[in-house]
């Protein structure tokens, strides 16, 4: 059986009342178009067409971006509703003929078990459309399209909520806006449809009447919150509070502790592995990856993150683009940015922040430190309020510090800079030369001791004070 998908991603999104197409607002971390695509993937053998429209550039670029080659596009040049967007696609489909599934890309929550079955059943019963509909207990003013039954039960037509009467309106069961469609009597039915309703639109639901005098319409009933379509941000953020609820629940049986599951972000990407404990107000983004055994203190937002087994992430830490290596430790209040590069048993502490950086094997920055375009060498040691002056106005340079390096507290390291290994470097130096191994670098004003100037001093800043009174 060979099925092919069109997803209709063109709309213009008024009701987002924003300047990007709804299709591209995320949703926990994924493009809402990119949920619906991944799932039609998963169903379809046949190709997919998404037909772009409104701001379709950067619609197609974002898909191709994602998803390659596999994904065809039509484009429909003005908005004159679902169906004219479905026929749009079709015109990328001239040689198919079988089951096509057509999907809205603001649905991102389906069941793709529930897609599976429903192309299924429309090619088993060899019925013209199958859908999906699912039962709205508050569907006045829901802008949900009504399944209209006849006596018998079978499905008669479906009626906008803009063109419902006052009865149609009070029906309960609505159209989730997925069908699997034979491909060839949609072709027939371009000519048949009129934009005669409210909107002055071609629906695609108007088909719906149309099939039935071929073959009953057959139906799957799916659950309310698989059926979510997103026209405005409350949709939006119905159907991310569903969805994050479904990530957590799903790391849980995995062997991931949530804390405080209300309180904690997992996006969609993110994959983690057994016995992680996750703090209240965890956020975990992009393509996070993390290995058994691991703790992410309260507060701690890591994108793009790798961590390894055993490490672990104190209290507010941010870390985007780095990678945290077997039993590291970080934060609290650490900033790694991107390219920061911690090796095994490497340890940053609080107020350090790291930039473009490698600290290998055991090397330490333990407080309050700035340390970026820089190598650390393995067991070295980085005093707490050092600096490496990376940037001179005009361009970044490096700063290379060998293994067992000490480098003393407020230390200024000018860049580019080399410091060989086993050296040393006295607390408060600003150093601007190479050190070479195993060399003792002092920068700094030399200290001399006055014996008895301070009692000297003193008495002479009181008898100052005692004249001026
Ligand atoms: C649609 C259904 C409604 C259903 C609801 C479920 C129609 C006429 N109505 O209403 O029965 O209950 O979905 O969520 O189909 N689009 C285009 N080109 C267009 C118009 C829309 O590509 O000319 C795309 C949009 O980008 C969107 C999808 O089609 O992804 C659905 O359009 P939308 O305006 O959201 O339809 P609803 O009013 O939600
Ligand atoms: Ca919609």
């Amino acid at each position: 059986m060979s099925i092919a998908g069109i997803i209709l991603c063109a709309g213009k999104s008024t009701r987002m009342k924003s300047a990007r197409s709804k299709v591209l607002h995320s949703v926990c971390g994924k493009p809402l178009c990119h949920w619906v695509i991944e799932k039609a993937l998963q169903v379809c053998d046949g190709p997919i067409v998404v037909v772009v429209g409104f701001q379709a550039d950067e619609v197609q670029k974002n898909i191709e971006g994602r998803f390659g080659a596999r994904i065809l596009f039509a484009q429909q040049k003005e908005q004159k509703g679902t169906a004219d967007a479905v026929f749009t696609g079709l015109g990328a489909l001239p040689d198919f003929h079988g089951t096509l599934l057509v999907m809205y890309g603001d649905t991102p929550a389906l069941d793709v078990e529930k897609l599976s079955e429903l192309c299924k059943n429309q090619h088993k019963s060899n019925c013209k459309v199958a859908l999906l509909t699912t039962q709205h207990f508050f569907a006045a003013d829901s802008g949900y399209g009504r399944i209209v039954r006849q006596k018998d039960g079978s499905i008669a037509k479906i009626v906008e909520e803009i063109d419902a009467s006052e009865e149609e309106k009070k029906i309960n069961e609505v159209n989730v806006g997925v069908y699997a469609f034979d491909a060839d009597f949609l072709r027939q039915i371009p000519l048949k449809l009129k934009p005669s309703n409210k909107k002055n639109e071609l629906y695609l639901t108007d088909a719906i009447a149309l099939a039935k005098t071929h073959a009953p319409v057959v139906s799957i009933e799916i659950p309310y919150h698989e059926s979510i379509g997103v026209n405005d941000r409350s949709d939006l953020a119905r159907i991310e509070y569903c969805l994050y609820q479904q990530i957590v629940e799903r790391w849980m049986l995995a062997g991931v502790t949530f804390s405080d599951s209300a309180h904690i972000c997992v996006e969609a990407e993110v994959r983690l592995g057994q016995d992680i404990l996750l703090e209240p107000g965890v956020q975990l983004r992009g393509k996070t990856l993390i290995a058994n055994n691991v703790t992410i203190g309260t507060g701690s937002i890591l994108r793009d993150t790798i961590v390894e087994e055993g490490a672990v992430i104190h209290p507010y830490s941010i870390c985007e683009n780095a990678h945290i290596g077997r039993n590291a430790q970080v934060g609290p209040f650490a900033r790694l940015r991107p390219n920061s590069i911690l090796e095994e048993n490497a340890k940053i502490g609080n107020f350090v922040e790291t930039k473009n950086t490698r600290f290998r094997k055991g090397s330490k920055a333990n407080h309050l430190a700035y340390i970026g375009d820089a190598e650390v060498g393995e067991a070295s040691n980085v005093g707490a309020g050092t600096i490496t002056c990376n940037y001179d106005g005009f361009g970044k340079h490096k700063t290379i510090l060998g293994d067992r390096v000490f480098i003393g507290s407020n230390s200024t390291l000018v860049a580019p800079l080399t410091i060989g290994n086993g050296a040393y470097v006295a607390a408060g130096s600003t150093v601007t030369k190479d050190v070479a191994d195993n060399t003792l670098a002092i920068g700094r004003g030399r200290q001399e001791n006055k014996a008895g100037y301070a009692s000297r001093l003193r008495d002479r800043l009181k008898k100052r004070k005692e004249t001026d009174c």
